[in-house]
C-alpha cells in the first residue's frame, strides 16, 4: 500500500492523516490543530512538526494543500492567512524546516483533484466540473473534461461591493449566525451567478459544511446538477496527498486526472 502524510492548511484548522494513495481513502485518523494567529510561515513550523511526530512520518515527503495561489511551490495570494505569504516559496522553506520534501498545491484544487478521481467525479468522461469548497472563505476547482484548470478563484469574484466569499463562505454564516433558509439563498446567488458565467455541468460543495448539504440543497437551484463532495472534508488531505505523488512521479497535475 502506498501511503503518503497529506496536510490541509487553513485558516482556522491545519489537518493530517496518512492516505492510502490507491482508494483515496484516510488510513489513519485526522489529526487537527488550530491555525496559529497571526497564520505565519514560522508558526506553522511546530504544527507541522507535531503532526510529522503524530504520524511517525520524520523525513519522508508531505503533500500539502495550501489556501492561496500556488505555482510552482509559491504562493501568490494570502487572502485569510497573514500577508507575509505573498511571494513566499513555501517548497523551499519547508523543505529546509522540516527536513524533507514538500509539495504544495491550492488547497482547493487539491479537493478537486481528490473529487474528481475517487469521488462525485469519478465517473465523469468529459464536461465541466466545477467544485466550490465552503469555509473560511470559497475555494474553487475546475475540471473541463478532467483537466484541472489551477488556481482559480471564485470566492473572490467581485459581488455586492465585496467579494463572493465575504457574502456567502460558510464562516459567514456562522459569523453572524445565519438561518439555512438565509445563508441557502445566498450561497445560491453565487452559484447561480457562477453557473451563468462558466456553464458547468456539475458543481460539486465541498468543506465542512458539505456533511449538511440536507440541510441547505433545497435552496439550490442552479439549472446543473449540484450535490455534496462524497469525500466531505477529507477530498483536502487526499488531494494534497495525491498532488506529492503525482509530482513525485514526475506526472503533470492536469495528466493526472484524465
Ligand atoms: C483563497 C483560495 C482558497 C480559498 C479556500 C480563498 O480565500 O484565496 O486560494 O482556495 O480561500 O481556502
Amino acid at each position: 500500500m502506498q501511503r503518503i502524510l497529506g496536510i490541509d492548511i487553513g485558516a482556522t484548522g491545519i489537518k493530517g492523516a496518512m492516505v492510502d494513495l490507491q482508494k483515496g481513502e484516510l488510513c489513519t485518523e485526522r489529526i487537527k490543530y488550530s491555525t496559529p494567529k497571526p497564520a505565519t510561515a514560522e508558526a506553522f513550523v511546530p504544527v507541522i512538526k507535531q503532526l510529522i511526530t503524530d504520524f511517525n512520518w520524520e523525513g519522508q515527503p508531505i503533500g500539502f494543500g495550501f489556501p492561496a495561489i500556488i505555482k510552482n511551490g509559491t504562493a501568490h495570494s494570502a487572502a485569510n492567512i497573514d500577508k507575509s505569504f505573498l511571494g513566499f516559496n513555501l517548497k523551499e522553506y519547508y523543505d529546509a524546516q522540516l527536513g524533507c520534501e514538500t509539495f504544495f498545491i491550492n488547497d482547493a484544487d487539491a479537493a478537486g483533484i481528490a473529487e474528481m478521481e475517487f469521488g462525485k467525479g469519478k465517473d465523469i468522461k468529459d464536461g465541466v466540473v466545477i467544485l466550490l469548497t465552503l469555509g473560511t472563505g470559497i475555494g474553487s476547482a475546475v475540471f473541463n473534461d478532467r483537466v484541472l484548470l489551477p488556481n482559480t478563484e471564485f470566492g473572490h469574484l467581485k459581488w455586492k461591493d465585496s467579494i463572493a466569499e465575504k457574502y456567502a463562505a460558510n464562516s459567514v454564516r456562522e459569523n453572524n449566525d445565519m438561518k439555512w433558509k438565509e445563508w441557502g439563498p445566498r450561497l445560491n446567488e453565487i452559484v447561480k451567478h457562477i453557473e451563468f458565467i462558466f456553464s458547468p455541468d456539475l458543481i460539486i460543495l465541498g468543506g465542512g459544511v458539505s456533511k449538511k448539504f440536507d440541510k441547505y440543497k433545497e435552496y439550490l437551484n442552479p439549472s446543473c446538477e449540484i450535490t455534496a463532495a462524497t469525500l466531505r472534508n477529507n477530498a483536502g488531505i487526499i488531494g494534497a496527498a495525491m498532488g506529492y505523488e503525482l509530482l513525485s512521479r514526475k506526472i503533470d497535475l492536469s495528466d493526472a486526472v484524465v
